[in-house]
């Protein structure tokens, strides 16, 4: 029996997410009934700029400076006292340890003062969670396609028990592929929406770049170390680029990366018998891939949920949202549960914590 997300989370109170695994700080209060009550976001871009890339450590130590007042200010902007929570949840990995350690060892830390139930998060259920938070015809089992800085993998979410692992990336995440392009064509950072703006006045078959492991004989994997070589000689070989060469490029590039998510993700459905398809994490807010997924579903018939933009990139509404599904089934964390750098979705790493 499918249950709509709504349903499954159960009744017990809004629910305080705290997102950090990455360069954002984030908190956000969550209720099954009322939806996302607040939410807030604190980026770091001017942290990382001068080094064109996350530095982990500065990342850790932001989050030491700005947790407290994150937390503060998604629970004022939701008007509640932590006595009005139902419970704590935080993403526990996969992420930076660093980073991950401020948000969850602050999140359990005020679980226990005001005698909550708390919960880590795996960060992909919550990037899933963001789907089924903003979308409530998009009932369990579908396909999810995780595509962020970290990731790009093709999961069958189930009505109960661990995401099944379909395909994933075998070198770079796609979304690893966007800043590495936005270096290259000397972009700032963040790479991905840099790169994005900048194709949307180029012509995106003006240069002919692979399109890897597009075929069925290599399953659902992905690879994207090659599509970035082959941008790094594109610019050697046009040198010097002028605007319009780099638009061209920037275009090209984005064309080739998310032409075999669409495909894959359309054979993905087909051969597993899918209706449903999320499209979530950071590059799900890219443009052309939205069209191109929602063009594909009306061609099969697929129902493609894709969440609003500001639910796309990390975010701590997503990290409620999967927090209190799991508080709802009973799961609970004590203070020794403790955070993993890398940690696979396919089972569940925290079981033996609960
Ligand atoms: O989910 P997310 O915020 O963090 C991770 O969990 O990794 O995803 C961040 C990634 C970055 O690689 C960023 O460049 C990419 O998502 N991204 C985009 C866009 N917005 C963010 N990529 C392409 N187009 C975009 N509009
Ligand atoms: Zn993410």
């Amino acid at each position: 029996m499918s249950v709509p997300a709504a349903e499954a989370v159960g009744d017990l109170g809004p629910v305080l997410g705290i997102e950090s695994s990455c360069d954002e700080m984030a908190a956000a209060v969550v209720d099954a009934q009322a939806g996302v009550l607040a939410s807030v976001v604190q980026g770091q871009v001017t942290v990382h700029e001068p080094y064109g890339g996350v530095v982990p450590e500065l990342a850790s130590r932001d989050h030491l400076r700005t947790v407290s007042a994150v937390a503060r200010a998604a629970l004022d902007e939701a008007r509640l006292a932590p006595a009005d929570l139902g419970g704590v949840a935080a993403t526990a990995g996969p992420g930076l340890l660093g980073s991950l350690l401020v948000g969850l060892s602050f999140g359990k830390a005020l679980a226990h003062r005001a005698g909550l139930p708390m919960v880590g998060v795996h960060h992909l259920a919550g990037h899933l969670a963001a789907a089924e938070l903003s979308d409530p015809a998009l009932t369990r089992p579908y396909l999810g396609l995780v595509v962020s800085g970290g990731h790009t993998a093709l999961y069958r979410i189930v009505e109960e028990g661990p995401a099944e692992l379909l395909g994933e990336t075998r070198d770079d995440a796609v979304g690893e592929a966007f800043d590495k392009v936005a270096k290259l064509l000397g972009l700032p950072y963040p790479g991905g929406p840099a790169v994005s703006r900048l194709a949307e006045s180029g012509d995106p078959e003006a240069v002919t770049l692979p399109r890897a492991m597009q075929h069925a004989r290599h399953g659902y994997d992905f690879s994207y170390s090659g599509l970035k070589t082959a941008v790094g000689l594109a610019i050697r070989d046009r040198a010097p680029l002028d605007d319009a060469g780099r638009a061209d490029l920037a275009a090209s590039f984005e064309a080739a990366a998310t032409d075999v998510l669409v495909r894959k993700t359309r054979r993905a459905a087909a051969d597993q018998g899918l209706e449903r398809v999320a499209v979530v994490g950071g590059v799900a807010a890219n443009a052309r891939l939205r069209r191109e997924m929602q063009r594909a579903g009306e061609r099969d018939g697929l129902h493609v949920s894709l969440p609003p933009l500001a639910l796309c990139t990390d975010n701590a509404a997503m990290i409620a949202a999967a927090g209190a599904r799991e508080l709802a089934r009973g799961v609970r964390h004590g203070l020794d549960l403790t955070a993993f750098s890398r940690v696979p979705f396919d089972r569940n790493p925290w079981a033996e914590q609960s």
